[in-house]
């Protein structure tokens, strides 16, 4: 893969603190849409943070498209935006102000005709002329979008971008990401609503406690840890489980009226046939037979679960 950040030995410790990030290394594909997971206070912003060059590392390096974003901030700055995880606008400034005023800070010269064109895809086209401060905390989090995108960055960080706005934003959101990874930029995005990731990321990064458990490709990822579960509706309840459905690992559930059992998603054999055979060499009848599949959410609790014992 062609990096376009590459994060080498990375360490942070906040004055007299313990270390919110440990040792990491690892690399961010260009042109990907990249999700970090983890609960508070994992490190997800402290990550951000120290890529962005805002927060000092205690050791390790970090490029972005080969700038480091220590001795080489400017260069590595300007292809990156960033939009925080705390809403940090000026009150009395105008949408239109604050975004152009963002992208002059970068030096870049003025593109009426590109602001006017992230404003639109942001709905904000109307409100350029409003301060910032009559808006809502959802028009204000699409501004801090406008003002990350204002000079045209290689890379964008959202930091908990959908954190508290409504279903409409959301959706927003995740469009204009995946039209932003077409016009070939690169994303890197914090949540706490595991379904937006299995939504719209390409890879996973699961962070927990300052370290990174795994990071890997969303499908692969699902299928290797994901689980299938069968679940059988009885005609009539059952006080027990005849031992030969006990010995194919079914389980009793729903207080004798139903019947579970899981298998890995990756295997050929599932065992169903058998089960079903057993079922029906027992008498027992059933109503309906299903099937589920583990969302991203029971892996990724699962993961922490394991962690936190
Ligand atoms: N400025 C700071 N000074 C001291 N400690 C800090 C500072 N910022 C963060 N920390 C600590 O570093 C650790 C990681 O925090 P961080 O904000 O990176 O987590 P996070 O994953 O972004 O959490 P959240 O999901 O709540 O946003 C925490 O233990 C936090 O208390
Ligand atoms: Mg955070």
């Amino acid at each position: 893969m062609t990096a376009i950040v590459e994060v080498r030995d990375l360490t942070k410790r906040y004055d007299g603190e313990k270390l919110a990030l440990k040792n990491l290394s690892f690399k961010i594909a260009a042109g990907e849409i990249i999700a970090l997971l983890g609960p508070n206070g994992a490190g997800k912003t402290s990550l951000i943070s120290t890529i962005c060059g805002l927060t000092t590392m205690s050791q390790g390096k970090v490029f972005v498209s080969g700038f480091d974003v220590q001795s080489d901030y400017r260069n590595a700055r300007s292809l990156i935006g960033l939009v925080p995880q705390e809403l940090m606008l000026e009150p009395f400034e105008t949408v239109m102000g604050t975004v152009s005023l963002s992208r002059g800070l970068f030096g870049k010269a003025p593109n009426p005709s590109y602001i006017r064109g992230i404003l639109e895809r942001l709905s904000l086209w109307d409100k350029r002329d409003s301060p910032i401060r009559e808006l809502s905390g959802g028009m204000k989090r699409r501004v801090l979008i406008a003002k990350a995108l204002s000079h045209e960055p290689k890379i964008l960080f959202l930091d908990e971008p959908t954190a508290g706005v409504d279903v409409d934003l959301r959706r927003d959101m995740w469009r204009l990401v995946k039209d932003l990874q077409r016009d070939g930029v690169t994303i890197v995005l914090t949540t706490h609503y595991i379904e937006e990731a299995e939504e719209i990321a390409d890879r996973i990064a699961v962070i927990h406690d300052g370290q990174i458990l795994l990071i890997e490709d969303k499908n692969l990822l699902m299928k290797r840890l994901g689980k299938k579960q069968l679940l059988v509706e009885l005609a009539d309840p059952i006080e027990r489980l005849p031992k030969l459905l006990e010995d194919l690992g079914i389980k009793l559930h729903n207080e004798g009226r139903g019947l579970t059992y899981t298998y890995d998603m990756e295997v050929e054999q599932t065992g169903i046939p058998e089960i079903l055979g057993a079922l029906k060499s027992e008498g027992i009848r059933f109503n309906d037979v299903r099937t589920e599949q583990s969302s991203l959410e029971d892996i990724f609790i699962e993961l922490i679960k394991d962690r936190s014992v």
